[in-house]
């Protein structure tokens, strides 16, 4: 996996749409997973991690805009692929804690191999393990500039 263990300097939102699309087809080449296929971004509010939303589901082949689904929390997506039906794009910062991420269905959506799914505000759904899945840690640096680091997910 690209930029795994790096951190990424982008100088646009461009920049960062980018690397969003080259993962999200990365992972759709990625052998049989036991469970769903996750990316957890982390970081600040206007960080990018919405940024970086839209470029993964332009990898994904979806036409539909993304926006911050901070209002609707979680928002599917179908994907036409052989092996992955949806990408949910969830944006966890409202929440907190267990009780609504059990509203929100989420251990059946990432129990699910045919699932691809991005998580904004990990850090408030208890459900989650810390480093369970690739995280990318989005900092603000200047105006236009960020850095992207990403962690390797822990041994499952
Ligand atoms: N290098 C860059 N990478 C990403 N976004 C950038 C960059 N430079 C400027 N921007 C701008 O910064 C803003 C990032 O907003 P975005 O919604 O992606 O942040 P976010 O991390 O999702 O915030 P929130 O936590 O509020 O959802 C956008 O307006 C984008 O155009
Ligand atoms: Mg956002």
């Amino acid at each position: 996996m690209a930029f795994v263990n790096q951190i990424i300097l982008t100088k646009t939102a461009k920049e960062t749409e980018q690397i969003g699309e080259k993962i999200a087809k990365e992972l759709i080449k990625e052998g049989l997973t036991r469970t769903a296929t996750c990316v957890c971004l982390e970081g600040n509010l206007g960080a990018g991690k919405t940024t970086f939303a839209k470029g993964f589901a332009k990898g994904l082949g979806i036409k539909e805009i993304i926006i911050s689904p901070t209002f609707a929390i979680l928002k599917r997506f179908k994907i036409q692929d052989s092996r992955f039906k949806n990408f949910y794009h969830i944006d966890a910062y409202r929440l907190q804690g267990g009780k609504d991420a059990e509203a929100l269905n989420l251990k059946e959506v990432l129990a699910n191999p045919t699932n691809l799914v991005l998580i904004e505000w990990p850090n408030n759904l208890k459900v989650l393990l810390k480093g369970e899945f690739l995280t990318i840690n989005f900092d603000f640096l200047t105006e236009k500039k960020r850095s992207l680091n990403f962690s390797k997910p822990m041994v499952k």
